[in-house]
């Protein structure tokens, strides 16, 4: 049998000559591969050696990027690493560990370019609050991953599958980033509507794919997004498209606790009660989490994270509005924040003086952005955690 070290050295080999014979796509493909290997080898290590290994991998992550750069601007008819995450905004090199999702197929169809793994940029640094997530997903991955040994002596197997529920613009996208961010991992990400409208009738086996490929790496995070759209409720009126899709993904998630490598799933939803209830049943979300509105604590965090450094006038006290944004989502605070910001620049542009946030920029805001979530909404949650997962 080949050692790990010998099939990077064929990856690595394969990958010059298709350097040579300008098929960049192929090129790229091989040098994901050897990346995968050089992590592999990396995580079977220890201490300056892993380090070494690590940074090789990094090497050949960013190969495989370049690679594929260039393989669009030849004109290919693939585009370019991107679209991952929120819709485009991420920029796709800000990670700077960019990797190419590879198609055991061979041939990577058109649009392949949300099979893009790459490490995201956000961190739990740029998150408030979460608390009990954050603790959950520690215990269930991060500790075990970096304290390997304590984790074997107790039999415990990193990764698994967690749901996060809860308002939209709570933070729960932002937090399967920064989760993978802290384990270094590649990050799959797919949304359910945008796969259901953009595949529409090959959805499946495009979220199959996806599911491959992630577990085709030592260490993945696989963040499905919008779950409730990807895999919704089957009911006698069902189309043939929804039946197919949750049995596929239940047949394709099944075993992924008996695999060798390390997936952590990840799941976000608005609207848990759409699920189809097998996904529930059959466990392929352990942990459900409910992520509601933030606490004092995380508004005290957002209102810090985003105004922190500014020239704020003298009047504005955090505390009266850490109280006075109870009720608003993350999202919320931050577009609230991000008009008065706005609103006090337009001041300073008027008046000629020195630009200063006022709590009458703040106050203004505030009539203009309603808090996205209400009463109602928040008892639905509530009603459906009570009866779901009681
Ligand atoms: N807990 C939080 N900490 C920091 N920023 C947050 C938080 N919750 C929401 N935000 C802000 O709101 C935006 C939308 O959050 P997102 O993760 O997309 O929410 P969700 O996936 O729950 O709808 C984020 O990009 C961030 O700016
Ligand atoms: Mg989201």
């Amino acid at each position: 049998m080949k050692s790990m070290g010998e099939i990077k050295a064929g990856h690595e080999s394969a990958c010059a000559e298709f350097v040579k014979a300008r098929d960049y796509r192929r090129a790229a493909e091989e040098a994901a591969r050897a990346a995968a290997c050089g992590f592999a080898l990396a995580e079977r290590t220890g201490g300056a050696v892993a380090g070494a290994h690590t940074r090789d991998a990094e090497g050949w992550l960013e190969m495989a990027y370049e690679l594929r750069g260039r393989q669009s601007a030849v004109g290919s008819r693939q585009s370019a690493v991107g679209s991952l995450g929120t819709g485009g905004r991420a920029s796709p090199r800000a990670g700077g560990q960019s990797a190419v999702g590879q198609s055991e197929e061979g041939g990577a169809a058109e649009g392949d370019e949300w099979l893009v793994a790459e490490t995201p940029e956000v961190s739990f640094d740029d998150i408030a609050g979460m608390a009990e997530a954050k603790e959950a997903l520690f215990d269930m991955i991060v500790h075990p991953m970096r304290e390997p040994e304590k984790a074997r002596a107790l039999k415990l197997k990193p990764g698994g599958g967690v749901l996060l529920y809860g308002p939209p613009g709570t933070g729960k996208t932002m937090f399967g980033k920064a989760i993978a961010r802290e384990i270094d991992a590649p990050f799959f990400y797919a949304s359910g509507a945008q796969l259901r409208s953009k595949w529409h009738g090959e959805s499946e086996q495009r979220l199959s794919r996806l599911i491959r490929a992630a577990r085709s790496r030592p260490v993945a995070v696989l963040f499905l997004d919008e779950v409730d759209g990807l895999l919704p409720r089957r009911t006698g009126g069902s189309s043939v498209v929804d039946n197919r899709i949750v049995t596929q993904f239940l047949a394709d998630v099944g075993g992924f606790r008996d695999s060798e490598n390390i997936l952590l799933l990840l799941g976000a939803t608005n609207k848990p009660w759409e699920i189809d209830e097998a996904v529930f049943r059959t466990g392929r979300f352990d942990e459900k989490i409910h992520i509601g509105l933030p606490d004092a604590a995380a508004r005290g965090g957002l209102l810090k994270m985003h105004l922190a450094g500014l020239p704020l006038d003298a009047g504005l006290e955090m505390e009266t509005w850490v109280a006075r944004l109870e009720g608003y989502t993350g999202s919320d605070i931050v577009g609230i924040i991000h008009d008065a910001k706005r609103a006090a620049l337009r001041r300073s542009v008027r008046t000629g003086g020195d630009p200063l946030i006022e709590a009458g920029d703040l106050e203004q805001a505030l009539k203009t952005i309603p808090a996205s979530v209400t009463e109602s909404m928040l008892a639905q949650y509530e009603r459906f955690r009570r009866q779901r997962f009681g």
